[in-house]
């Protein structure tokens, strides 16, 4: 696999008006990369975008809904179009439901609102985005962020952990298929753990209200045992450094805690064990 040189590279973020995208944003400018701050917020995208160019980049602000397939490829359209190239993309925009509450009193609305951003977002990012990507040249990457919660089964969280379980497999299954045609592009899947953001408030100003409150909902509390696994809180900032360093190392996975593995192991041991042959 080849290097990113950061100086010629354009990137694109979405979710980048906030929290962990604008973290990432913001490590992207300090080395010179051009970069693309997608949001749904425009006025979140516009003010990442001049801190990026206050940081000596090129920025362009763009107001998406990645929800949208439409939407989306009229942004790649405007990228290609401005930057001629795009060598980073990074599926980030994700939106979270609260209080936790059981898949069963889940209501329509906030099940789809939970799938269309977090799960058709980034297959909506990869497929407007990476047909002229693979016709480029030199190295290449495309990160999409996942979550702890795929690492640890965490009660009344279930419709965010399926959406990004989902990113997860086809993410592993899209780095198979760079391998298998021989494109030079890397494929990160970004863990958060806990990260202080303000992605409950940012999430419910844009969860629609239709049909939400409709239907009982039973507040789970995230267990104990869950909250072990998570370690300290750690600022979003952060996350941005340990994202491109584990794009320069070509990781397949970024973790931005120590994970725990006892859990995930027992599940793969019960996996195994879950073979019963009936001849
Ligand atoms: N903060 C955490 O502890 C944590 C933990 C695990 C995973 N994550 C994931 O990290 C990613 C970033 O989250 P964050 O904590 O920085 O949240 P955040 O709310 O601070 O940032 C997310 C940004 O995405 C934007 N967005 C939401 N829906 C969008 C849409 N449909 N189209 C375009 N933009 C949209 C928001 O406006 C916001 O600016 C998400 O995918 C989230 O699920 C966060």
């Amino acid at each position: 696999m080849g290097t990113i040189e950061y100086s010629n590279a354009v990137a694109v973020v979405t979710g980048g008006g906030d929290g962990i995208g604008r973290s990432i944003v913001l490590s992207l400018a300090a080395r010179g990369a051009t970069v693309v701050v997608a949001d749904i917020r425009e006025e979140a995208a516009t003010s990442v975008a001049r801190e990026a160019v206050d940081r000596g980049a090129r920025s362009l602000p763009v107001a998406v809904d990645v929800s949208r397939s439409d939407q989306v490829e009229a942004m790649a359209d405007l990228t290609f179009d401005t930057f001629g190239k795009v060598d980073i993309l990074v599926n980030n925009a994700g939106v979270t439901t609260r209080p936790f509450c059981a898949l069963w009193n889940a209501s329509q609305d906030d099940l789809e609102f939970v799938i269309d951003v977090n799960l058709y977002g980034v297959v909506n990012g990869l497929r407007a985005f990476l047909p002229r990507m693979r016709t480029q040249s030199g190295r290449r990457h495309i990160v999409n962020t996942s979550s702890f919660a795929t690492l640890y089964d965490t009660p009344g969280h279930s419709m965010y952990t399926a959406s990004k379980a989902a990113v997860n497999g086809l993410s592993d299954v899209l780095r198979e298929e760079f391998v298998d045609q021989g494109d030079d592009i890397g494929m990160t899947v970004l863990f958060p753990g806990r990260v202080t953001t303000d992605i409950g408030t940012t999430s419910a100003g844009l969860r629609p209200r239709r049909g939400s409150a409709d239907r009982e909902v039973i507040p789970y509390e995230i267990k104990r045992r869950f909250d072990q696994e998570f370690h300290e809180p750690l600022p979003p900032d952060r996350v941005g450094e340990m994202l491109l360093r584990a794009i320069e190392a070509g990781a397949s996975y970024c973790v931005t805690h120590p994970a725990t593995v006892d859990a995930m192991r027992r599940k793969v041991d019960e996996i195994a064990a879950g073979y019963f042959p009936t001849d």
